[in-house]
């Protein structure tokens, strides 16, 4: 028996954790799963990654979480097919500017937040008013069953800062904030809203450029674990939050860090 017998969704999907969280539940047996993102090939990627896996079927949906409309429609897409969503995962994300405030520009700011903060919120409203409509779906064990399950990708750098992430770390921390106010507003429809908060984790965004991957060395250090994490260790901590195992976890922002925010 599966932990996942309805919808997922996941947008980011077509890299890093949001392919490693849209693989993990084909893994454990979610069969309706949409992939989301507006890189078009990484998400033929990520299809052939899940199609590993026996009877798993796929919608793949182009989006960008820049335009409202498309994000309406990612989820009017979804609903088309399966009738409901039930674990919305919100992976979507670009890195930040490396540049202190007044090294910063207005367009800059406007475009990580627009995507990190503003982005996350346009589809977990969406995920949200779909939610609130469908009936419940019983847990693995007899527990009261939710309508839904949502996960926003906040970061660890949502709960500290660092040296030149002014506008990442603020559209992170505003994820973590918006998390909290959804859980609570949403208890009462019997969705939950939690947030995980990686650390320095080996993806395509830390590790794509060469100059960057080595100027993150002081930060690995910082953690107690001294390593990066991987895709894999941020999307198992998805799919627990988004499972029925995790029944009475209500805004509630997991850091799966190695131990970075201890000191
Ligand atoms: N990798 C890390 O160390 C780390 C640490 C903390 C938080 N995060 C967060 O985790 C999430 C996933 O990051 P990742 O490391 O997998 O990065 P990644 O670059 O591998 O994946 C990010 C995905 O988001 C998609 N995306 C970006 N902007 C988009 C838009 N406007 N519309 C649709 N899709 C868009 C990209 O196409 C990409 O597929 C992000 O929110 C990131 O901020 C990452």
């Amino acid at each position: 028996m599966t932990l996942f017998p309805g919808v997922a969704l996941i947008t980011g999907a077509a890299s890093g954790i949001g392919r490693a969280t849209a693989v993990s539940f084909s893994r454990e047996g979610c069969i309706k799963v949409a992939i989301c993102d507006r890189d078009v090939s990484g998400l033929e990627e990520t299809v052939r990654l899940m199609k590993r896996e026996l009877g798993v079927e796929v919608e793949v949906v182009s989006v960008d979480m820049l335009v409202e409309s498309q994000v309406e429609e990612m989820v009017a897409k979804v609903v088309a097919r399966w009738g409901r969503i039930d674990y919305a995962v919100n992976a979507a994300g670009i890195i930040g500017n490396n540049a202190r405030s007044t090294s910063t520009t207005p367009a800059q700011f406007d475009l990580i937040n627009n995507i990190n903060y503003r982005g996350c919120w346009l589809s977990s409203r969406a995920e949200l008013a779909q939610m609130i409509t469908q009936e419940p779906l019983g847990s693995h064990d007899g527990r009261p069953g939710v309508r839904g399950s949502v996960v926003n990708i906040a970061s660890q750098l949502g709960v500290v800062g660092r040296p030149d992430a002014p506008a990442y770390c603020a559209s992170k921390a505003a994820v973590i904030g918006m998390t909290k106010c959804d859980a609570i507003d949403y208890s009462k429809d019997r969705i939950r809203v939690n947030c995980v908060c990686p650390g320095v984790i080996a993806t395509p965004m830390t590790e794509g450029d060469a100059e960057f991957r080595k100027a993150l060395e002081p930060a690995i250090d910082i953690a107690p674990m001294r390593r990066m994490g991987t895709a894999q260790e941020v999307a198992d901590a998805c799919l627990f939050l988004c499972s029925s195992k995790a029944s009475f976890v209500q805004g509630h922002a997991l850091v799966v860090d190695g131990g970075y925010v201890i000191n």
